[in-house]
């Protein structure tokens, strides 16, 4: 069905210059990508700051033309806090740098990691702030875009009644679904993480609102009728998957980082490249605080 109204939630007014850098918007909402600065080289403090303004505005950075070694990439990951070991590697899953993920997809692949729209590891107590993805290998089939959608102008779109009992409610995020229903993982002992936050959480430096509820990882919303959580859940995946005006698309080449803001983004690998590979490394920085309102 077509809208047929001019959209409630006009364009925000972001920054999109800055002197470190230079900065072309992927869409007017959400991502931007960012060339002529060298991550390999420690950042000067006007360049760092303007990375964490341009972070905080644009949720996305796809930083072009970079080559980092990977102490260059955790290095600058560690500007922005301490680097999180993904629960993985609790099981020993994934290779041998509890800081690194490797995303790795080729023929032989039963999976690709992020396959679905989901948040990086809300099963959590504290999930990463956010998580930064260097591409080396692209298919050469073409393909292997990765979808970025915002989660506060997913929030903004919804109804006042909704918005209002949504901020009522928690919801579980269980680390099981993603990591042995789809990955086929066995998990480690005492089990891949499970934890309870709120389904409406507040950007803890923007201060707005975001929905966050993601079908990678949440099983249940605690307190409502099995019936009722899934057909609210199903009803919420439904709006992030129908809405394009929610997202960007990363298109990767070689030596393209890209950061995201992991408390107010979801996102979505494409797995449009088969047989063909893909290499990538994700390093993710651990939040500060448990996700609140
Ligand atoms: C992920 O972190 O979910 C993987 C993203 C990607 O491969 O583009």
């Amino acid at each position: 069905m077509f809208r047929g109204a001019p959209p409630e939630t006009p364009v925000p007014d972001r920054r999109r210059s800055f002197d470190s850098f230079e900065l072309t918007p992927l869409t007017p909402h959400i991502g931007a990508e960012v060339r002529g600065i060298d991550l390999a080289k420690p950042l000067s403090d006007a360049q760092e700051k303007d990375v964490r303004d341009a972070f905080r505005e644009w949720m996305v950075l796809t930083f072009r033309d970079q080559q980092l070694t990977r102490d260059q990439h955790k290095a600058f990951a560690r500007l922005f806090g301490r680097l999180h070991s993904h629960p993985m590697h609790a099981g020993k899953h994934h290779g041998d740098d509890d800081e690194v993920l490797p995303v790795r997809t080729n023929a032989d692949s039963k999976w690709t990691s992020g396959d679905g729209w989901h948040t990086d590891v809300t099963c959590d107590a504290i999930p990463p702030l956010g998580s930064m993805l260097y591409v080396t290998e692209t298919p050469e089939s073409g393909g292997g875009d990765t979808l970025f959608a915002d989660m506060s102008l997913a929030y903004d779109m919804l109804s006042e009644p909704m918005q209002a009992f949504l901020e009522t409610l928690t919801a579980m995020h269980d680390g099981a679904i993603p990591y042995v229903g789809a990955y086929k993982t066995t998990p480690p002992e005492g089990g891949y993480p499970k934890n309870e936050h709120p389904v409406v959480i507040r950007h803890p430096d923007t201060g707005r609102k975001i929905l966050y509820v993601n079908a990678g990882f949440t099983s249940h919303l605690v307190g409502l009728a099995p019936a009722e959580s899934r057909a609210l859940l199903d009803m919420l995946f439904r709006h992030i998957d129908s809405t394009p005006r929610l997202y960007c698309r990363v298109e990767w080449e070689p030596g393209t980082l890209t950061f995201w803001d992991n408390r107010c983004t979801q996102h979505h690998a494409v797995w449009d490249y088969y047989p063909y590979s893909r290499y990538g490394e994700r390093v993710s920085v651990f939040g500060d605080e448990a996700p609140s309102l």
